[in-house]
């Protein structure tokens, strides 16, 4: 199916490994024009070259830190015309809920709510202007289901989720969805790190948990993240533009309520 993507400029947030790279990869494969942004440059430059090798197309790279001030400028010094928003950043550290200090919090609002909103007021303007925009969150399953550690990561993304939910709504007029997905366990670093503090907290080989978290999940394996990446794209896609204001559970069965 073709998803009206080709020519479409993208902003992939945190897109030089993990989930971010998998929606890049689905939209490059649509032929949209990507911008991937991370922190580290020579990870930006291999996934790029990732990139480059698999679809014969080489997608643009910016080096900064989207929940930095500066960061987010030298982002939309390069695309401020992008139709495609992916908004993507670091999970905030995992901990026991009540161990959390101010500035903790303070830093995951930071990273996981307020830098989204930020990229995301900025590029609406030429989404509206285009009658054409597509703004996919990476979020987490935990908002609607709680996972130990997690509390800070549930915290600032509701934040999000709430914002998102009512932007949705002022912009579907104009041609742009606002819409969230929400994984389950994916199988990349984030997840590793996750795993491993929790092994680590329970004096539980990371083995064990790793199976105990398998088994866990209905489909009984950890998601692919060519998996999240095609829901990205569709999400993106022209064919999309009747589904907005959506927070999209993508786990496996994980999360146990009927809706
Ligand atoms: N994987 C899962 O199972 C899962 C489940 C639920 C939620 N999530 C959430 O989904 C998001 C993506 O997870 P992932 O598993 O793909 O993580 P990952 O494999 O660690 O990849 C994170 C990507 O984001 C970039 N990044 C991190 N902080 C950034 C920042 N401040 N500015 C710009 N780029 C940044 C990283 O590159 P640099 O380090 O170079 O910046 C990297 O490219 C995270 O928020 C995670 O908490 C993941």
């Amino acid at each position: 199916m073709d998803l009206g993507l080709k020519g479409r400029r993208a902003l992939v947030c945190g897109a030089s490994k993990g989930l971010g790279f998998a929606c890049a990869h689905a939209l490059m494969r649509e032929e949209a024009d990507v911008i991937l942004v991370a922190r580290k440059e020579a990870d930006l430059v291999a996934a790029a070259q990732r990139l480059e090798r698999g679809l014969g197309r080489r997608p643009e790279i910016v080096a900064a830190d989207v929940t930095k001030e500066q960061g987010r400028q030298l982002i939309l010094d390069r695309a401020t015309d992008c139709a495609v928003l992916v908004n993507n950043s670091a999970g905030p550290p995992t901990g026991n809920t009540r161990e959390f200090c101010r500035q903790s919090w303070l830093d995951a609002l930071e990273g996981n709510m307020l830098s989204a909103i930020a990229l995301t007021n900025a590029l609406l303007p030429a989404m509206i202007s285009a009658k054409f925009g597509r703004v996919v969150n990476i979020s987490s399953v935990s908002i609607k289901h709680p996972q130990p550690l997690l509390s800070l990561s549930t915290g600032a993304r509701l934040g999000l989720t709430g914002y998102m939910a009512g932007l949705a709504r002022e912009v579907a007029a104009d041609g742009v969805t606002v819409n969230s997905i929400l994984p389950g366990y994916f199988l990349t670093d984030r997840l590793a790190s996750t795993l491993q503090a929790w092994a680590d907290r329970q004096a539980t080989p990371l083995d064990a948990v790793m199976t105990e978290r398998t088994q866990s999940v209905p489909a009984r394996r950890f998601g692919s993240p060519s998996e999240f990446g095609e829901l990205c794209a569709y999400l993106c896609s022209a064919q999309a533009g009747y589904l907005t204001g959506q927070h999209i559970v993508l786990d496996g069965g994980l999360y146990p309520g009927t809706f």
